[in-house]
């Protein structure tokens, strides 16, 4: 079956079972500070899976682009990517449980010619929620039950097998199991992972996951028996319903949603590769034209060159995906990233023999990202449009990282020239630097280290990844890095101080004041502008006097949506670098007089693209302060500020 047969099926099969299609949301979160990137499909959803009524009403679907950055160090085997398309569908407080689960057993196990794909249901196996006694949420039998009669219903008697308590299948095993049950590690979902890890605000919930069963044997290598959710292979997930009814409280405790919903995830290439049965989710048609590219550029084969394939493949893919979205190489943030997978992809390729200029003065990849463009750009017409523009970024790129490579080698002869370490071995630290500084994969820089008698231990640069690797989880999946650290209460007043501070700023030192940066976190809040210089106390005291006066009048905040010309004939403040879908969310601060209906934004004091949360009066922030003032870099300047109980 093809990629997009089976996008389209999903996407017909709920459609016809009363879902909303919506287009999918762009890499980079609209309208939502707290994350670098689009990691699921409910990402963009997150106020109507809060409360909000969405426009398209209580029954969507869609097919996300997704990218997880936190995944780059696994490509390489037969499942793992860092960009794919999620398959989703909500149900914002209608159905649950019941009817979530045989809908979705009904498409992967119905015949293609009935809507279906056609999985043998006697390769599905499934995995509920065990409970938790630390948040008291119990365990999931109602989904056990729901998933006994399905299989039932296929003449298949599905054994219920509990792994929840010590959560460790490797040592149950599968007995004759076909439900099992895991503790949260594995079977509970939110942005955040674990309900530990859950900030104040964040909704989450028990999951029931899918797995397809590839018949391949065990490698005991990942745990002396095989199960569900152990990594040798056998099993692949291919869908996650998510129960997201809870909210994780102020206090750390657990209450329930205002609403019961459901939000469903399979991922797109792995749900193909289970309907082809190859296990080798590289094998999927997406693939298949970029790697013929690569074969005949190379003179290589794919068979006995998988993990370079995969690893050009994988990050090539994403790199179009990212580019096109707006998101150019660079230092920081999300532009590194890209950075970082168009580096990696292109030592791969080089060591393949992919040699720049062999087709034509472009970067060495360029026939592959122009494989992937042309696969894709049915199902994202945008891509054909940006595809100079994404070519032109790579080539530029690969200049550069050409010339730092230069550098990197003098940088390892610089460490190797301090004196040759005792026992011939090499700091791990500085290994793992030069790989992520210059992109050097470690095997090269083993290469490199040999011809010297040199060594280093590579399962503690593996240990110095995984520390990175956790912290570029931290900064993809919840992140709440470059924006807002949750949404608890007192974030959510610091957030609406933050839209009055723009303002005041752009009143008292002039409107070509922009934001160039925020990050608010229960403590403060910051933000960085554009000025190009300090600011005097009087400004200082000025725009403290603007914002608190402000606040006096306790003036109501608005959310209005809107198509984006609209959002942009009002001159409603945007955020520099951001792209915006053709409906946005917009926040409006004052006049007193202006409600829902009436926002009357001529009179507004603020207005912004924002996709919030928000206070609903400005009163209720009692009063503002100025901590600090100080200079980022040339140009930009950064304001910490709070707010403090009104004196009376
Ligand atoms: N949000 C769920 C996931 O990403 C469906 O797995």
């Amino acid at each position: 079956m093809r990629t997009s047969e089976l996008r389209e099926k999903f996407l017909k099969f709920l459609e016809e079972r009363g879902h909303k299609i919506i287009k999918s949301s762009s890499l980079v979160p609209e309208n939502d500070p707290t994350t670098l990137f689009t990691g699921s499909g409910m990402q963009p959803l997150l106020p109507y899976l809060l409360g909000r009524p969405h426009p398209d009403g209580k029954r969507i679907a869609d097919s996300q682009k997704c990218f997880r950055a936190e995944d780059i160090e696994e490509v390489g085997d037969n499942r793992h990517t860092t960009f794919f398309e999620m398959l989703g569908n909500w149900s914002f407080g209608d159905y649950f449980k019941q009817e979530q689960l045989s809908r979705l057993f009904e498409f992967l196990t119905s015949r293609p010619e009935d809507g279906g794909i056609g999985l043998d249901p006697r390769k599905l196996y499934v995995t509920v929620f065990a409970g938790d006694k630390e948040t008291g949420i119990p365990a999931d039998e109602e989904s056990i039950e729901i998933w006994k009669k399905l299989f039932a219903e296929k003449g298949i008697e599905a054994e219920y097998v509990a792994l929840g308590s010590n959560g460790n299948g490797s040592e149950v095993g599968m007995r004759n199991g076909r439900i099992f049950s895991y503790n949260v590690r594995k079977n509970w979902w939110s942005r955040a992972g674990v309900p530990s890890k859950m900030p104040a605000g964040e909704p989450g919930g028990p999951d029931s996951e899918v797995f397809y069963d590839f018949a391949t044997a065990h490698d005991p290598k990942f745990g002396r028996e095989c199960h569900p959710n152990c990594d040798c292979g056998r099993f692949l997930e291919i869908g996650n319903s998510v129960f997201m009814e809870y909210i994780k409280k102020e206090d750390g405790s657990f209450g329930k949603l205002a609403q019961r919903n459901v939000d469903f995830g399979g991922g797109l290439e792995r749900l193909t590769a289970a309907a082809n049965d190859d296990p080798d989710v590289f094998n999927i048609d997406v693939f298949s034209a970029a790697k013929d590219y690569l074969e005949r550029e190379t003179g290589k084969s794919y068979a006995d060159n998988k993990k370079a394939f995969r690893i050009i493949l994988d990050h090539i893919r994403a790199v179009v995906f990212l580019i096109s979205d707006g998101v150019v190489p660079s230092n920081v943030g999300r532009g590194y990233l890209v950075r970082r997978l168009l580096r990696r992809a292109v030592r791969f390729g080089d060591e393949l023999g992919a040699v720049q200029g062999r087709e034509s003065a472009r970067s060495s990849l360029s026939s592959v990202a122009t494989a992937f463009i042309d696969e894709y750009k049915m199902a994202y017409p945008s891509l054909a449009k940006q595809a100079e523009f994404v070519l032109n970024e790579m080539e530029m790129e690969e200049k550069k990282f050409r010339s730092t490579l230069k550098e990197g080698l003098r940088e390892m002869e610089r460490i190797l020239a301090n004196g040759v370490p005792v026992g011939n071995e090499i700091d791990p630290e500085k290994v793992f630097f030069i790989y992520q500084t210059y992109g050097f994969p470690i095997e090269l820089i083993e290469e490199e280290l040999a011809k010297r008698s040199l060594f280093v231990d590579k399962e503690k640069v593996k240990a110095e990844m995984k520390k990175h690797q956790e912290l570029s989880r931290i900064a993809s999946a919840g992140a709440f890095k470059g924006g807002l650290a949750d949404s608890s209460e007192v974030v959510t007043r610091l957030h609406t101080a933050h839209h009055l501070l723009l303002k005041a700023l752009q009143i008292v030192l002039g409107p070509e004041v922009k934001q160039r940066g925020s990050n608010i976190t229960a403590e403060r809040l910051r933000m960085d502008f554009s000025y190009g210089s300090r600011m005097t106390e009087e400004q200082k005291k000025e725009v403290e006097r603007i914002v608190n006066e402000k606040i006096a009048e306790d003036l109501p905040v608005i959310r209005t949506e809107m198509p984006i010309e609209e959002a942009e004939k009002l001159n409603a403040e945007r955020e520099f670098g951001q792209k915006y879908p053709d409906v946005v969310s917009v926040y409006s601060i004052g006049p007193k007089s202006a409600t829902e209906d009436d926002p009357k934004f001529k009179e507004a004091f603020s207005i912004e693209f924002c996709g919030g949360p928000h206070i609903r009066r400005t009163g209720e922030l009692g009063g503002f302060e100025i901590m600090k003032e100080e200079a980022v870099s040339s140009g930009i300047r950064r304001i910490r500020a709070n707010i403090v109980k009104r004196e009376s």
